[in-house]
């Protein structure tokens, strides 16, 4: 427990607010981190719009497939979209963290494949379009 000057304001957001002599100071409740980050590039440009190679190929459905089957599995993932990840011509491309895999031409079959490896922490050789060791 704070002390007197301390008063814990009801918020609506993650952070816990309170004030001291008018000044706000947050304190931030730290998140369980996920099992895996799993990034999907879905070719947003910066005014937001999805426009380029990955989304042509069907990323937004990959995406999509992508969520509901580590769900299913049970997996402790998060999964998000992002911009070009610069390897466009081996789109759609897909990475995964903390292993740092990198996968190129991801479709629902290469989903199915590299969950099946994740769920026991290895990568699928064949689409890999990166050095897995540094
Ligand atoms: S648009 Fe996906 S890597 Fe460039």
């Amino acid at each position: 427990m704070r002390g007197r000057m301390w008063r814990q304001c009801k918020g609506l957001c993650l952070a816990n607010k309170y004030v001291e002599n008018e000044i706000l100071i947050y304190k931030i409740k730290r998140m369980k981190k996920p099992d895996y980050h799993i990034l999907l590039c879905n070719s947003y440009r910066i005014a937001g719009e999805a426009k380029g190679a990955c989304n042509k190929k069907n990323a937004p459905a990959i995406i999509q497939y992508m969520i509901e089957e580590a769900a299913d599995r049970g997996l402790d993932v998060t999964v998000s979209s992002t911009g070009c990840l610069n390897v466009c011509a081996q789109g759609p491309v897909m990475v995964i963290h903390p292993n740092n895999f990198w996968y190129g031409a991801v479709d629902e079959t290469a989903v199915d494949e590299i969950l099946d490896a994740l769920e026991e922490g290895k990568a699928v050789e064949k689409y890999l379009i990166a050095e897995t060791e540094k």
